[in-house]
């Protein structure tokens, strides 16, 4: 028995850790060439537990970094990069065929206080270096870039950052053609919370890409992050979407979960099942709709109990990665049923 603890700790595998179980099905499989169907990751259990990429690279043809590659992350020192996470996650796509979507450039949270502390055109500059330095290691390795993530605030005005307060509105544009210039084949978009129906938020996310797509400013893409709850799907989300697609955009869901009291009941988790089946539905009905990425895959890792106590389950798969009634709703709608 300790020669098998022993073993188990020295591969770096928690011994605790859910071991994966088999899945009725197999979502990348069943979404074939439709579309991409992904998942933020996590370098912890990435990095340590056997049963978490097992399923993350069964189930996942696009991978999300959720936190490796973000600012505050990659340099918390000017000038001192830390790729191992980063590189990790890439590394594990291309040997399991994914796709990645870098995540996230330019961001209003999760910059490193350095970055917060610069004026005017120094900050421009190591935005620029940023961009060109993260985008240029991944070339050809990352297909999608998140690169404004967030830009508004829930009343539709720009939200408040050092990049707004610095730069002014430009900043959006300027950090879109300075990703293209390191990348002329990645796919740009931008990416927003809460602007998944019609309202304030929306409308203005539609005019930024409205007005970027306007003035020739390299924009491939819109992503909707979906994070939603027992509320459900908001009224006019497939509406929405179907605009941004209409001004030749591609759209993505980007970050879809579904929050839920703790714990959980039966009725609760079918509720749960029909909003992700609503959002499969939604994203399969809209042919620009190219991609559906769930922030997280396990109720085991998921950012929700961490920032919103009493709150969670809020994934496809539960803490031991065994499949809940969502998993198995968005399955059957990639399998056509
Ligand atoms: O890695 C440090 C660790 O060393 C430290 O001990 C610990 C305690 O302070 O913090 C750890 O960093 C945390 C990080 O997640 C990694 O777990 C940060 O504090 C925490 O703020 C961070 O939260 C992430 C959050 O973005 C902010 O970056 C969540 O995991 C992540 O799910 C969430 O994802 C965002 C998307 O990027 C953008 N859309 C919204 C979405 C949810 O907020």
């Amino acid at each position: 028995m300790v020669a098998g603890v022993a073993a188990l700790l020295l591969r770096g595998v928690k011994e605790d850790a859910p071991r994966a179980v088999t899945l009725p099905g197999v979502l990348r499989e069943e979404a074939g060439t439709r579309l991409a169907v992904g998942t933020a990751v996590r370098d912890e259990p990435l990095r340590e537990e056997r049963g978490y990429r097992t399923v993350l690279a069964r189930q996942f043809s696009s991978v999300t970094p959720e936190n490796a590659m973000k600012w505050a992350v990659l340099e918390p020192e000017r000038g001192k990069l830390d790729w191992s996470a980063a590189d990790r996650l890439v590394d594990f796509a291309v040997e399991h065929g994914q796709a990645v979507r870098g995540h996230t450039l330019v961001w209003y949270s999760q910059n490193p206080a350095w970055v917060e502390g610069l004026k005017g055109a120094q900050l421009r500059q190591a935005v620029r270096e940023h961009i060109r330095t993260v985008v240029g290691r991944y070339r050809r390795k990352v297909a999608v870039w998140d690169v404004v993530n967030e830009p508004f605030e829930d009343d539709g005005t720009r939200r408040k950052s050092v990049f707004q307060r610095e730069l002014g509105d430009g900043w959006a544009e300027d950090a879109l053609r300075t990703a293209r210039t390191a990348d002329a084949q990645a796919k740009l978009y931008i990416n927003e919370i809460g602007a998944e129906a019609p309202g304030p938020k929306a409308d203005a996310y539609f005019a930024l890409a409205q007005d970027l797509l306007a003035r020739g400013v390299p924009l491939d893409g819109v992503g909707f992050q979906a994070h939603f709850s027992e509320s459900g799907v908001p009224d006019g989300f497939r509406e929405n979407l179907e605009r941004f697609a209409a001004l030749g955009l591609d759209v993505a869901i980007t970050e879809a979960d579904v929050a839920l009291e703790e714990p959980a009941d039966a009725a609760a988790l079918r509720l749960q099942a029909r909003v992700y089946e609503e959002v499969a539905r939604t994203c399969l009905a809209i042919e620009r709709c190219v991609s559906l990425t769930v922030w997280g895959f396990t109720d085991r890792f998921s950012w929700i109990p961490e920032t919103q106590p009493g709150r969670g389950e809020a994934t496809l798969l539960d803490e031991r990665l065994g499949p809940k009634r969502a998993f198995r709703e968005v399955l059957r709608v990639l399998e056509g049923r």
